[in-house]
Order: structure tokens, then sequence, then C-alpha cells
């Protein structure tokens, strides 16, 4: 189907089962009040719409203009504020109602970079004001509308490599009819339908075209970004035997990770990429070793060979058996010699510490 097409389909969704909410207006006639809308947008950043809900009534009767919510009392706006939580949020939407009603004549601004260069108001924000409020075909790209676009194009990988191509994906979807309604629509379905987890594909207006349902990847995109947060690195280590006892070691480069320790030859995860250090006939072990780092975590994968007496290897040495001490090597490598260990152990070997 055609963009064109599918932001009709979603429309037409929209027409039907959008939320009522106290900021929309669903007069195709009216033109949304731009202080209504951001006000709910600024509720909105991180607080779920049922949250926000009667707040957004209770500012709504109190202040019903920006010039009202500029001359308030800060101190009354704060404790009308409670519960909606980040004190920084309430101080900057005042500081922004300030600026708007005392030196904008208390009209927001439609441009972008002049919104943007308001307190509290970034790019999501900037693009869901000139949507709502003005009916300009900006992208708005929150967490809804990035698990929905991942979703449709089957965008795979951590969110911070994807959010480029996302965004495009976005962008180029937003139509030129109703944007705003278009913008309310998307959000709309990533909140009801288009869920985090266990999405109501069958309820779906996008069904037919949803690449990642095709696939029955739909509940493991997006990638959720990891606790740490922390970048992820893999890597392979091979860990060898030589039949008499000896054990494959290399000493690792100065300066680099674990700069100079005696460890099993590995791969990827310190930037170099080699393969095996010699040819042997390596078994990957079922589970890989974790490690943390402090710029990363790694997962290393384990390749396990024996190799045959007499064996020798350019970049390697072998240390024999009764000099092998695996509590001399750093964590990394008495990991992944854990890891080898069972498997040795059941192909005939004898570990070095009995
Ligand atoms: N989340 C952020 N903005 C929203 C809006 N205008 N309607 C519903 N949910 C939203």
């Amino acid at each position: 189907m055609r963009e064109e097409s599918l932001s009709d389909v979603l429309l037409g969704w929209y027409d039907r089962n959008g939320r009522e909410l106290p900021w929309r207006v669903r007069d195709p006639d009216a033109m949304p009040d731009p202080y209504r809308v951001w006000l709910s947008e600024i509720m909105l950043q991180q607080t779920v719409a049922a949250t926000v809900r009667p707040y957004f009534e209770r500012f709504i009767k109190l202040w019903p203009t920006i010039r009202d919510l500029a001359s308030a009392d800060d101190d009354r706006v704060m404790s009308e504020w409670a519960g909606l939580g980040y004190y920084a949020r309430a101080r900057r939407l005042l500081e922004c109602a300030r600026v708007v009603a005392f030196e904008m004549e208390g009209r927001f601004p439609r441009d972008r970079a002049a919104l943007e260069s308001l307190p509290g108001i970034g790019s999501y924000t900037a693009a869901a004001i000139r949507a709502i409020a003005f009916d300009e075909p900006a992208a708005v790209v929150d967490g809804n509308v990035k698990r929905v676009m991942a979703r449709m194009h089957l965008i795979q990988g951590e969110p911070a490599s994807t959010a480029k191509l996302v965004s495009e994906r976005a962008t180029a979807m937003t139509p030129r009819q109703r944007p705003g309604d278009y913008a309310q629509a998307i959000m709309d379905l990533g909140a009801t339908v288009c869920r985090p987890r266990n999405p109501r594909c069958d309820s779906c207006p996008w069904e037919a075209s949803c690449l990642a349902r095709q696939e029955g990847v739909q509940d493991r995109i997006p990638e959720r970004r990891r606790r740490t947060g922390k970048p992820l690195r893999t890597g392979t280590a091979y860990v060898a035997r030589r039949d008499d006892g000896a054990w494959l070691l290399e000493r690792r480069p100065d300066g680099g990770l674990l700069g100079g320790t005696l460890g099993w030859p590995s791969s990827g995860w310190d930037g170099r990429r080699r393969g095996p250090p010699c040819s042997a006939d390596w078994r990957s072990l079922d589970d890989e070793v974790r490690h943390v780092f402090t710029h990363f975590d790694l997962r290393m994968e384990v390749k396990v060979a024996r190799l045959p007496d007499g064996a020798s290897v350019p970049d390697g040495m072998f240390i024999r058996s009764e000099l092998f001490d695996p509590e001399s090597l750093p964590s990394l490598m008495r990991k992944a010699y854990a890891a080898a260990l069972p498997f040795l152990r059941r192909n005939g070997e004898t570990a070095a510490e009995g």
C-alpha cells in the first residue's frame, strides 16, 4: 500500500476509534488553541494520558489563557502540578508561558526553530505543536511512533543505531492532509493497539502492511534498551589444549584492553578481528560468557578444541599443564576457562586444577 493510502486508513481508524481527550478538538472546522496543545504536550512528557486528564482540566479551569498562567503565582502552579512529577518541567512551563505571554503577545510561534528556542520545548514537542495546533506536516516521533515505525518497516537493531531510519520513515509517512489528526492517530495507535507488549494486531488498521507482523516478530521489535545503557560487544575466545596437556595461550598487546595479560586467543571484542589461532575441530559451547567492562558489556562465545601433540601456533604459546594456573588469568579469561572445562572433561581431558 502506498504511504498516502496508509495514512488515509489510519485517519479513518482514528475517526472511529480515537480517544476522547480534553485537549482534543474533534470538530474538523475548528483549529485547536495552541495554548491547550502546548499545555497538554508538556504534561504528557513522560506521563500517560489517563493521569494527565484531571490535571489538564484543572489547569484550564484555573488559567484558561496563556496570560492567566503567565501571571499566576509560582507556588500555586507548583502545588497544582504536584503529582505530575518532575518539578523542573513545571518551572519551565511557567518560564515558557511568560516568554510567550509577555514577549510574543501571547501567540505561540509556528516556526520550528522559534518553538524549539522556548523553555521546555524540544524537537518532539515542537513537532507536536506544529502538527496539532497549526496543522503543519511535522513528523512527531515519540516512543509510540518509534515503535509503530520499527514494526511497520521491520527495522531491527538497538534503538540508538536505528533512530535515524525510524525518524526518516516517520517523516515519509506523515501526510499533508490532516497532519495534526495523523499525529494524534499514530500516538493512539501506539498507546492502544501497537502496545509495547502483546500488540493487538487483529485490531490494527495497518495489519496487512506491517512487515513485523508478516514475519511474526512484532513482539521482539523494537529491541528493548538494555538496562545498563552500555553498548554490547561480542567476541570469540578459543580455548585449546594439546594432547600432552599443554594449554594454548597468548600474551595480549600492551596498552589495549587487558593489556599485557596472558589469556586465550580471542577475536572481535577488542577491535581485533581474527579467526581461530590455528585450524582444528573447533566446537562452540552452548553457553556464552558474559563480562562487564567499564565502558561496555561483553558476550563472548567460547570455542574449544583439542590439538595434536607437537602442534605449534605462530602467535600463541603452549603452557605446560603443571605450570598453568587458571587463577592467574584475568577474570574474563577465567570465565571462558570455567565454561570450557566440562567440555574438555567430557572429551577425556583432565583439568589442570583437578
Ligand atoms: N501523547 C503525547 N501527546 C499526545 C496527544 N496529543 N494525545 C495523546 N497522547 C499523547
